[in-house]
């Protein structure tokens, strides 16, 4: 067989006969390196036309998707594990990947499932170590460290395993490939391979996949199309809460999310999420509740501000857990149409628990707490702040009101601050708190934050 080189984009898996300073498949620079490939030449025999179906010749399933026993988890694959569907979980280095999975197959194995768990990154006393901090010490799985994706292929054959986990796709490769493991055409062909032999066996497989410092999983579009579902594991380090959240799910609803507290046992299910990220709240000034979507649950979380006069000829704005574009309009907004002067302050957000909102609804939560660590005022323990804000100062409203004002009202809050564009549309109320509905920022900062 002969081989040739090419070069491959590491960042989209484009791949050209020359090297390029520029990709043209997806504008990133420096991203192509060089990949050996092996020049298959496929007999084209003639092909006698396929088959083809209707629906009706198709045997439906029931789809009896297998669970995991971790209901969070469950929640995010949209009910479980469809048998032979492949899942790729990313995230950072030592976000917890290697610990949920060792926990998933733990109580596969035990509720009587063949597992098999590859790891090419650990050694066998090292998982065998983390499955005792997990109190999983009759776990039944079949191990193999391997990275050799040939050999990793054999023992699937043999063994006819139900579920598979593979830890972590980028250390796995195929022998006959001259590139080095990790790189996009390893990753594409072991990916394929994989996806063959779940699909024929119905095995489903897991497989791991660091986040490069980009933030993406290595070749993340060679990837994220050839699998069934894409999980993203995030969460601060330093914190101790985890986020699952779907990505990509061809049995479910995308954006899902399941979360976690990582423990000294390892990863707990957290239900009332909301009730958790607001147990230690803050007392003075500063400090906002908003809602936030995620997936199909809305969450309560505490917005803090703080605004501080600044030494710098260009006043600094840092925020952890929401965008910094967002942060910036709030601010020239506050400035332009409250008269709040924050040009010789320096503005720091932070959203408690390492979460990242995502979603224009907690706009209004973000300027009050900046119009309260401004104004020095703090803002009523029992009040929930939601909706948009426009760069007019207007408040507009957002998606799935009913629901988030539900959860704020289930979790004991009293008043809850709604844009007056939703009253129109009629918002029928039976919970036990009271609605405000606002048309602008300058309302809402007249009823809170009055300026001293
Ligand atoms: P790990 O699953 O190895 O991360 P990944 O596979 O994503 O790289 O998790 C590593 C981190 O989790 C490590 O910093 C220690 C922590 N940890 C706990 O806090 N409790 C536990 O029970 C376990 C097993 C790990
Ligand atoms: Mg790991």
């Amino acid at each position: 067989m002969k081989s040739k080189f090419h070069f491959v984009c590491q960042e989209c898996g484009h791949s050209e006969p020359k090297w390029l300073g520029k990709c043209p498949g997806c504008e990133a620079w420096n991203s192509f390196s060089e990949e050996g490939v092996e020049d298959k030449k496929r007999a084209s025999a003639a092909r006698n036309a396929p088959k083809h179906y209707t629906f009706k010749d198709i045997p439906s399933h029931n789809n009896a998707r297998i669970t995991s026993g971790i209901g969070e988890f469950d929640r995010v694959l949209g009910g479980g594990i469809v048998p032979g569907s492949m899942i790729l979980v990313g995230g950072d280095p030592g976000i917890g990947k290697s610990t949920l999975l060792l926990q998933v197959m733990a109580n596969l194995s035990t509720s009587g499932k063949k597992c098999l768990y590859v790891s090419a990154e650990e050694s066998l006393q090292q998982i065998k170590v983390r499955a005792e901090r997990l109190n999983q010490h009759g776990i039944s799985m079949a191990l193999l460290t391997e990275t050799e994706f040939e050999t990793i292929a054999a023992l699937i054959k043999e063994m006819q395993p139900d579920i598979i986990v593979i830890d972590s796709i980028q250390t796995v490769g195929v022998a006959e490939l001259q590139s080095a493991t990790g790189s996009v055409s390893q990753i594409r062909q072991v990916t394929n391979e994989l996806v063959r032999i779940a699909k024929d066996r119905n095995i489903s497989v897991f497989l791991v996949g660091h986040v490069t410092k980009d933030g993406a999983i290595a070749g993340p579009k060679v990837m994220e199309h050839m699998v069934d579902t894409v999980l993203y594991f995030e969460g601060e380090r330093s914190g101790s809460y985890r986020l699952l959240r779907t990505h990509k799910n061809r049995f479910g609803a995308a954006h899902e999310v399941g979360i976690f507290e990582m423990e000294s046992s390892g990863l707990t299910p957290i239900q009332n999420p909301s009730e958790i990220f607001l147990t230690q709240r803050s007392q003075g000034p500063g400090a906002s509740i908003i809602t936030s979507y995620e997936g199909t649950r809305p969450l309560l979380l505490e917005v803090q501000a703080l605004s501080a006069a600044t030494s710098f000829p260009a006043p600094r704005r840092t925020s952890i857990g929401i965008e910094l574009s967002r942060v910036n309009m709030i601010c020239a907004v506050l400035e332009r149409h409250a008269g709040i002067v924050l040009s010789g302050q320096d503005i720091y957000i932070n959203v408690v628990g390492g979460v990242r909102v995502n979603e224009p609804a907690a706009d209004l939560g973000v300027l009050l707490a900046i119009a309260s660590s401004a104004n020095d005022i703090t803002l009523p323990t029992d009040l929930v702040c939601i909706g948009e804000i426009g760069l007019t100062g207007e408040l507009r409203s957002v998606a799935r009101l009913e629901e988030r004002i539900q959860e704020a009202a289930q979790l004991g809050f009293k008043r809850c601050l709604i844009p007056a564009a939703h009253g129109r549309k009629s918002l029928k109320n039976q919970h036990d708190i009271e609605l405000q509905q606002v048309n602008t920022i300058g309302q809402a900062l007249e009823m809170y934050c009055p300026l001293s």
